[in-house]
């Protein structure tokens, strides 16, 4: 059965559509990216109880800030000083921006925008999206992280980072905080899915 909270297919192609040139903007693989943790949110949805109508345009939109930004210092910084790098952070409140801008120009719902860009502002700090104390931040924030996992995301680092001594220390620092960032039992679930999946 389709609640009344579901987001239609229509609805979906025309936030990807508004949001396809930024992506194409921003780092390289961000649309595949952006691909995969939809359908990672989608998978989370079907588990716990949040509001589709905010996870998946949040999911679709997250990223769109690093069109506006240089993230050179994010690509060259040690992967556990990543998270505190100045495009890091200005990659947020730019992502909230658009967010505003396209929510208004396909007419989605006020509060619902404002939800969105709320989360969308701090979705790369986790002790923030914490303190929303609000389940579609949390979900948005696993459905994102998940994607940090898995042979997909070792392409990815592959494809910014062409340094395989900062793969490692990224992939040491993720396994060592896998359990400070999931909370869920869906995100658990589908984290050990992930990282269980056949090595080339
Ligand atoms: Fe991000
Ligand atoms: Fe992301």
């Amino acid at each position: 059965m389709i609640s009344s909270k579901a987001i239609s297919s229509d609805q979906e192609r025309q936030l990807w559509t508004a949001t396809l040139k930024y992506l194409e903007r921003g780092r390289p693989g961000d649309v595949e990216h952006t691909r995969r943790v939809v359908a990672y949110g989608k998978t989370l949805l079907a588990k716990e109880p949040g509001n589709p109508r905010v996870v998946v345009p949040a999911l679709i939109i997250h990223d769109t800030g690093w069109s506006k930004v240089d993230f050179s210092d994010f690509v060259d910084a040690p992967a556990v000083d990543k998270k505190d790098t100045a495009s890091v952070k200005l990659h947020m409140p730019h992502g909230a921006d658009i967010a505003r801008e396209i929510l208004e120009a396909v007419g989605w719902d006020p509060t619902t925008t404002q939800q969105i860009a709320d989360i969308i502002a701090v979705h790369d700090a986790p002790e923030k999206i914490r303190a929303l104390h609000n389940l579609d931040a949390a979900l948005v924030f696993e459905a994102d992280w998940l994607d940090k996992y898995g042979q997909a995301s070792q392409k990815r680092y592959f494809e910014i980072f062409s340094d395989e001594g900062k793969i490692e220390e990224l992939n040491r620092y993720l396994e060592k905080n896998k359990f400070v960032f999931f909370r869920s039992k869906a995100a658990k679930g589908l984290l050990s899915e992930i990282t269980s999946k056949g090595n080339p």
